[in-house]
């Protein structure tokens, strides 16, 4: 009985408070929820083939807003454990690098079954702006279906992807001969912020 009444009264203090909650408490809350989930309940990986450092940076900015891990393409973990996995390359001579192929090309269609993929590379002529070439939008597009080529009979790509421009470096030290400085604050903020919007897939 005594019990009975502090279990009573407890519940009702706990139905005041939740009362007081304002929207943004309870926002605040679905948000904290949801980020609990897609932590623990669903997983994503993100997995890049970088040669100079470029796009491993911005598999880490992808990871850091999807909350997940960014791997290497020579430490591939075993993807029936992930709902969405992201893939990223750098680009030589207009297309995905060797070891970017290599590693797309060689995924277990078993381990891919069901699960969501997304694309995203860096290469030096990455140009986003209204100006940009034709030649340029041609070949990014190409890289794009390239890399959508070797994995799409196994599993489903997504529509979003992400290119960034990356420093061309001819030696894997130095800072670059052309688009020196990339990718940069503003792109590796971008492309955390491409991977929060893909917390939607989990
Ligand atoms: C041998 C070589 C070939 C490249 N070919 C191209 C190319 O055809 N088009 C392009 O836009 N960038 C090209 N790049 C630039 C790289 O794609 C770019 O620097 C990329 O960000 C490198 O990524 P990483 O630092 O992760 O290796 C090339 C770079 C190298 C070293």
């Amino acid at each position: 009985m005594y019990f009975k009444k502090i279990a009573l009264n407890n519940i009702s203090a706990i139905l005041r408070n939740l009362r007081k909650i304002g929207i943004e408490e309870l926002s605040f809350l679905r948000r904290i929820t949801n980020d609990f989930l897609v932590f623990f309940v669903s997983k994503s990986v993100v997995i890049y083939n970088s040669r100079g450092g470029n796009t491993e940076k911005v598999a880490s900015s992808i990871a850091e807003g999807l909350g997940s891990e960014a791997v290497s393409s020579d430490q591939i973990p075993d993807l029936s454990d992930y709902d969405l996995i992201v893939v990223g390359t750098w680009v030589a001579g207009g297309k995905p690098s060797g070891g970017g192929k290599e590693y797309l090309s060689k995924f277990n269609s078993e381990q891919l079954k069901d699960k969501k993929v997304v694309l995203f590379f860096t290469a030096g002529g990455v140009d986003h702006s209204p100006n940009a070439s034709d030649n340029i939008k041609k070949t990014m597009e190409q890289v794009f279906a390239e890399m959508e080529e070797l994995v799409k009979d196994k599993a489903e790509v997504v529509e979003e992807r992400l290119a960034i421009r990356g420093a061309f470096r001819l030696f894997r030290f130095g800072s670059g001969m052309f688009s020196r400085g990339h990718p940069n604050e503003e792109e590796l903020q971008q492309a955390k912020e491409f991977g929060e919007s893909l917390k939607k897939y989990l």
